[in-house]
C-alpha cells in the first residue's frame, strides 16, 4: 500500500491506496472551526494542528485498514505549493516514517493531486488514464487549465489576479458568511433568482487576446454592490438570496467564457476528456453546467466525487501512484511556491 500525507493548508489527511488506486482509507482532520473566528485560514494555528493530528491519523488509517506499518511500501506527501510551515510538518513527517520504514518518499505537486483526482475510483478497479485529457482546477489557491499528456502537464492559462476559490470567500467574508464561503453562496444561490439587473456584475474585459482568468474586477464589483445595496448575511433574506446567484453566475459565466476560448483555439486532434478539480468543482450548479457543455461539444466530463474536490490525502497518494519519482527522503524540500526555494 502507498501512505498519502497531505498538510498543504487546513486540512490535516492521511490515506492508504492500493497500488491499482483503489482507496483502502482517507481521513480528514478539518480545522476550519479552529480557522472560522479569524475569518480564512491563519498559518500557525495550521501548523500547530497538523502537528498535533498528523500522527494520530496516520494510526487510525492503519487501525481502519486493519493494516500494519509493514503493510505500508512507500509514501505520497505534498511538498508543494501551499502555506510553508504547514507544509513541513507533512514532509518532515513523511521523511521520519519513510527514513524509518526504509521505503521510498515520493515529493507530490499539491496542484498534480487535483489534475488526477477525477480519475480517483475509490471502489478500485481504476479507470486507466486517458493518453489525454484537458484539466480545469478551481480551488482556494488556484485557477488554471492544463493540458494533459500522461505525465506531462503543461499549463494553458491561469488567473491573472484571484482564484475562483478565494473570490468566493472574500465575497462571503464580506457579507459575514461564515469560512470557507464558496458551501454558503452555493447554498443561499440556491433560494435566490440571478438578476443581472438587479446586480449588475462587471463582465472583466482584456485588450489583449489573453485566454487568463480575473476574478478582482468580480470581486470588487461584489463588495460595492453588497454595500450599496445593504446585503448581508443577517439582513434581507431575498436580497441576499438573489445577490449569491447573481454572484454565482457572474464567477461562472467568466469561468466558461475562458474554457471556451481555450477549447475553441485548441488544434485538432483535440482532447477527448476535461476533468474538472479543485474545491470548487464541489458545486452542484457549476457540475450540471459543465455536464451540459461537455455534452454539447460531445467532451466526456470527468468529476471527482466531491469528498474528493477539497483537500485530500487520497488525490495526493493517487498522484504519487500517476507520476511520483522516489526521491531520498533526506533530499525532499517543502516549498511553498511551485519551483521557488523554501
Ligand atoms: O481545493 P481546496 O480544498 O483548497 C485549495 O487547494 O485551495 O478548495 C477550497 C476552496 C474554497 O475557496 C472553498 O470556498 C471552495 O473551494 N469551495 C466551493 C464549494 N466547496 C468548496 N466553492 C463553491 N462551491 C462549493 N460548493
Ligand atoms: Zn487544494
Amino acid at each position: 500500500m502507498i501512505l498519502g500525507i497531505e498538510t498543504s493548508c487546513d486540512e490535516t489527511s492521511v490515506a492508504l491506496l492500493e497500488h491499482d488506486g483503489s482507496v483502502r482509507v482517507n481521513l480528514i482532520a478539518s480545522q476550519i472551526e479552529r480557522h472560522q473566528p479569524f475569518g480564512g485560514v491563519v498559518p500557525e494555528i495550521a501548523s500547530r494542528e497538523h502537528l498535533q493530528h498528523l500522527f494520530p491519523l496516520v494510526e487510525r488509517a492503519l487501525g481502519e485498514a486493519h493494516a500494519d506499518w509493514k503493510s505500508i511500501e512507500s509514501i505520497a506527501v505534498t511538498a508543494q505549493p501551499g502555506l510553508i510551515g504547514a507544509l513541513l510538518v507533512g514532509v518532515a513527517g513523511a521523511q521520519g516514517l519513510a527514513y524509518g520504514l526504509g521505503i521510498p518518499l515520493m515529493p507530490v505537486n499539491h496542484l498534480e493531486g487535483h489534475i488526477y483526482s477525477p480519475y480517483l475510483r475509490p471502489e478500485g478497479a481504476a479507470t486507466p488514464l486517458p493518453s489525454r485529457f484537458l484539466s480545469l482546477v478551481i480551488s482556494g489557491g488556484h485557477s488554471a487549465i492544463y493540458d494533459v499528456r500522461g505525465r506531462d502537464v503543461r499549463q494553458i492559462n491561469r488567473t491573472r489576479d484571484d482564484a475562483i476559490g478565494e473570490t468566493f470567500d472574500k465575497v462571503a467574508k464580506f457579507i459575514g458568511l461564515p469560512y470557507p464561503g464558496g458551501p454558503q453562496i452555493e447554498k443561499y444561490a440556491r433560494t435566490g433568482k440571478a438578476d443581472p439587473k438587479r446586480f449588475p456584475f462587471p463582465v472583466p474585459q482584456f485588450k489583449d487576446e489573453s485566454l487568463d482568468f480575473s476574478y478582482s474586477g468580480i470581486k470588487a464589483g461584489a463588495i460595492r454592490l453588497a454595500r450599496e445595496n445593504d446585503v448581508r448575511a443577517d439582513g434581507d433574506a431575498a436580497a441576499l438570496g438573489d445577490f449569491c446567484a447573481t454572484f454565482q453566475d457572474a464567477l461562472f459565466a467568466q469561468l466558461f467564457d475562458r474554457l471556451e476560448s481555450v477549447w475553441s483555439r485548441l488544434e485538432s486532434p483535440k482532447p477527448a476528456e476535461l476533468a474538472m478539480a479543485g474545491g470548487v468543482a464541489a458545486n452542484g450548479v457549476l457540475r450540471e453546467r459543465i455536464q451540459a457543455w461537455g455534452a454539447e461539444r460531445g467532451i466526456t466530463v470527468r468529476l471527482p466525487e466531491k469528498r474528493y474536490c477539497t483537500d485530500n490525502a487520497a488525490m495526493i497518494a493517487f498522484a504519487g501512484l500517476q507520476k511520483g519519482s522516489p526521491s531520498d527522503p533526506r533530499r525532499v524540500q517543502a516549498r511553498s511556491r511551485i519551483g521557488d526555494a523554501a
